[in-house]
């Protein structure tokens, strides 16, 4: 007799985005002569930039040729890129991180679940509520936690409210965690957290011998220069984190497919007698019994954001989505709501107006202005009464979709 893995069974309801996706797709097929306007999931609408599509032609070239054609690449990744990312992302800017420490893959969605495999299940996990929604399924998925409870919160996870109250960051838990998600700038409330504030977080990890799972996809999009980047820009952080970062918000890699992971050499977990081993062969092995890499177009292609041409082209479509924001919170603003994130990252959190839930409010915005968003419960019970807006948008469609908002009744 087959059996499942009944963790799957605890899960509350479908994954976020294919839940608004088949909402959005029944409206869609009720009226298919509106124009509807999607801000929803995180999606971006520029094309590659002129260096990366250049160097993806290439790579693809290569693989046409006898002696310059590629088979299996290694799992860590090719070392051109590697050692690119090193150099730009982190030693340019003063910060410790080595080629050797960085794991090339295809997205931080699946590397922020896939890391778990190596935590054993007696691990607590604290996230952030509300938060990226994968932290908490996939923490389920792995058989960390208990049933899911009418507060929408799953036993065995250690909650961390973020809420207006307390500026959207979270407080140390009481209850001491193992593995703690921290996810800088933050998807879905858009804030950013300083040096102090992630100095709290190292210095609480060491003292509880925890691990932080520092998810920075968003990081290209800080304009203030005093919020780290990296965690690793805090003294003692490489004893105690790993870094996910992703090139689908930065670079428009969404569709082409690549992030990494950084596990530095001194970070360690426990056995249960207390004995030390380090994380990053564990990683090491996990990936190159499962992964087989990145392909090689791809990797060339991710490459040539860190040229000085690639660099000023991903640069000027960053400053396009981060103008995105900029209007979407202004005119958000005008019309009344209460609004947050957007000024270091490309989500706008918006607390909706007479205490509506999340989901009523994505169908009137819905039904009403034609226009898709996330509701805020989607991310967490706290996110109940707010709407994620993402800036991810063509700048015609963002005018148009805050002209019908503004217009709601
Ligand atoms: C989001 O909208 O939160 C993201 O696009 C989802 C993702 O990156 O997987």
């Amino acid at each position: 007799m087959a059996l499942i893995n009944e963790n799957y069974l605890k899960l509350k309801a479908g994954y976020l985005f294919p839940e608004i996706g088949r909402r959005v797709n029944e409206f869609i097929a009720a009226n298919p002569d509106k124009k509807v306007i999607k801000m929803g999931i995180g999606d971006v609408t520029q094309p590659l930039a002129p260096s990366v599509i250049k160097a993806f032609h290439q790579g693809v070239d290569e693989m046409a040729k006898g002696d310059t054609f590629k088979g299996y690449g290694p799992e860590q990744g090719y070392a051109f890129l590697r050692e690119a990312i090193a150099k730009n992302s982190y030693q340019d800017k003063g910060v410790n991180v080595s080629a050797d420490e960085i794991f090339i893959s295809d997205g931080s969605k699946c590397d922020t679940g896939n890391i778990q495999e190596i935590f054993g299940n007696g691990n607590k996990i604290a996230i952030c509520d509300p938060v990226y929604p994968v932290y908490a399924d996939t923490t389920v998925m792995s058989g960390k936690t208990g049933t899911c409870q009418t507060n929408g919160y799953y036993d065995g996870i250690i909650y961390m409210p973020c809420t207006r109250e307390n500026g959207f960051i979270p407080e140390l838990p009481t209850e001491t965690p193992d593995l703690i998600f921290l996810c800088y700038p933050n998807n879905p409330t858009g804030t950013v957290a300083s040096k102090e504030e992630l100095k709290k977080w190292v210095d609480y990890a060491t003292d509880k011998k925890a691990i932080i799972l520092y998810d920075a996809a968003y990081e290209a999009f800080i304009q203030d220069n005093s919020i780290p980047r990296s965690i690793y820009e805090i003294e003692g952080a490489r004893k105690v984190a790993i870094e996910f970062r992703s090139f689908s918000k930065t670079a428009g890699f969404t569709g082409t497919r690549l992030a990494f992971t950084v596990i530095p050499n001194e970070l360690v977990a426990y056995d249960l007698l207390g004995n030390e081993y380090p994380v990053k062969p564990l990683w090491n092995r996990r990936q190159s019994t499962k992964f087989n890499g990145v392909s090689y177009p791809v990797q060339k292609a991710a490459a040539a954001i860190f040229t000085e041409e690639g660099k000023k082209e991903v640069a000027e479509v960053i400053a396009y989505y981060m103008e995105n924001a900029r209007i979407m919170k202004e005119s958000l603003a005008a019309t009344g709501y209460e609004v947050f994130g957007g000024e270091n990252a490309p989500y706008i959190w918006v607390k909706t107006k007479n205490g509506m839930t999340s989901w009523d409010f994505f169908d009137k915005v819905l039904n009403e202005a034609n226009v898709v968003g996330t509701p805020g419960s989607g991310f967490g019970p706290s996110g109940e009464g707010y709407f994620r807006f993402s800036a991810f948008a063509d700048r015609e469609n963002v005018l148009e979709a805050m002209e019908r908002i503004k217009n709601l009744h």
